[in-house]
């Protein structure tokens, strides 16, 4: 029989809704001898059956809930899951296949770049039965192979040190070609940021192109512009220029390939390595103004105590983006730290266009694509928050 964790009365909310973390300090006691990884049960304070759960004693978070029901954690539980998760997707080539705790697979990211899976073990749980996981994808999906992309900071919470490498099958060449909204682009599965690619920002980039279809940009600029998804949907919406800035080297020259990839001039003076926050600076001393801006930094705030230190560079970098867009220019601004609330973003996008002493209107709000759903039970999950602004 497995082990039993029981909860504290403490938690009999947590139990209520359903969130699938319970931290160390919900647990009144331990009957059995579980091993750091396994799965348990989880009994309410009365004694009554809540979860089961993988569990680490070493992690803050002590057990992540895998089901709500009284069943086995067996192949056949893991092999359910997935295919809810891939059937989700309907079929979608590039996508993000397994979405964490939103999928109900606490730990584990996975996705999925045509022929390529790259996966992420993000739990100790998770960790010890990657193998596992990765065989059952390919018996699903008939890979070429599976990389691991497990060089992730929150593992070193559960215990864990980063690894990558080759999990099933194949290893991927450097750069591999995968189309979004018809354009062509590389991604860097082995060695780029994430699992290579943001592609929580799919609908964001083609919100860009369309939007520029009806709202002509002469001059772009993509401020954290990585590999240039961005770049090339304000090209192909009909931008003249887009100056990419970003201060990572190696994501500027795979910006280049992309955007010549896709039939356009590569100017190697709208391919900015630098920081953002300094850059900004400089292009408002040299008066330098926009068409349109897209600012997209990485995670500011990644736990609550970085909230208001986060809250002044979201409200310095939309200032100064503020301030360089021509009258009636349009800012697509986005916030990925998950502690930063859509209304918090919002008000700090407000204080910066106050202290602009421009005005503005929000003409839409954006989130992530479809493929990165949001558990009802797991808010965590619902991290990137983008505004759509016309300033004047
Ligand atoms: C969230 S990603 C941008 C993703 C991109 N918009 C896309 O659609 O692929 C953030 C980017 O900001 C860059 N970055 C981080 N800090 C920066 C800074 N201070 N100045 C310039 N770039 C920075 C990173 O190298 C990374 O490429």
């Amino acid at each position: 029989m497995s082990a039993r964790i029981t909860l504290h009365e403490k938690a009999a909310k947590s139990i209520g809704r359903r969130h699938p973390w319970f931290f160390s300090g919900a647990i009144k006691s331990i009957k059995g001898s579980p091993e750091a990884g396994d799965i348990l049960q989880v009994l309410t304070p009365e004694g009554q059956f809540a979860a089961r759960g993988y569990w680490n004693p070493n992690s803050q978070i002590a057990i992540r809930v895998l089901s709500w029901q009284d069943e086995n954690i067996n192949r056949d539980f893991w092999l359910g899951r997935i295919r809810q998760a891939i059937h989700a997707r309907g079929g979608q080539p590039v996508c993000r296949l397994i979405n964490a705790e939103n999928d109900y697979l606490p730990g584990l990211i996975v996705d999925r770049y045509g022929e390529w899976l790259v996966l992420q073990a993000l739990t100790l749980g998770i960790d010890q039965r990657k193998q596992m996981l990765a065989a059952l994808l390919a018996e699903e999906l008939q890979p070429r192979g599976i990389y691991e992309r497990s060089d992730v900071d929150v593992r070193s919470k559960e215990g864990l040190s980063e690894v990558t490498g080759v999990l099933w099958g194949e290893e991927p060449p450097d750069s591999i070609e995968i189309t979004e909204h018809g354009w062509r682009l590389l991604v860097d599965i082995k060695t780029g940021q994430k699992t290579g690619f943001y592609l929580d920002q799919r609908d964001n980039r083609a919100d860009l192109y369309h939007t520029l279809q009806t709202h002509p940009a002469e001059v772009v600029l993509n401020a954290f512009s990585y590999t240039g998804g961005f770049t090339v949907a304000g090209l192909a919406g009909g931008a003249q220029r887009v100056i990419s800035l970003d201060s990572s080297e190696g994501a500027l020259e795979l910006a280049k390939q992309n955007v010549a990839l896709n039939g356009f001039a590569v100017n190697d003076e709208d391919f900015v390595v630098g920081d953002v926050f300094a850059t900004l600076r400089q292009y408002r001393d040299a008066g330098q103004t926009f068409d349109a801006i897209v600012l997209d930094p990485p995670k500011f705030a990644h736990n609550a105590s970085q909230i208001d230190r986060a809250a002044r560079g979201y409200k310095d970098i939309n200032l100064f983006a503020i301030h360089q867009l021509k009258p009636g220019g349009l800012l697509w601004t986005f916030s990925c730290s998950g502690v930063i609330s859509a209304d918090l973003f919002q008000k700090i996008v407000f204080g910066a266009l106050v202290d602009s002493g421009r005005e503005g209107q929000i003409i839409r709000r954006l989130t992530s694509a479809a493929d990165h759903p949001v558990a009802l039970t797991f808010p965590e999950g619902d991290y990137l928050k983008g505004l759509v602004c016309r300033v004047w």
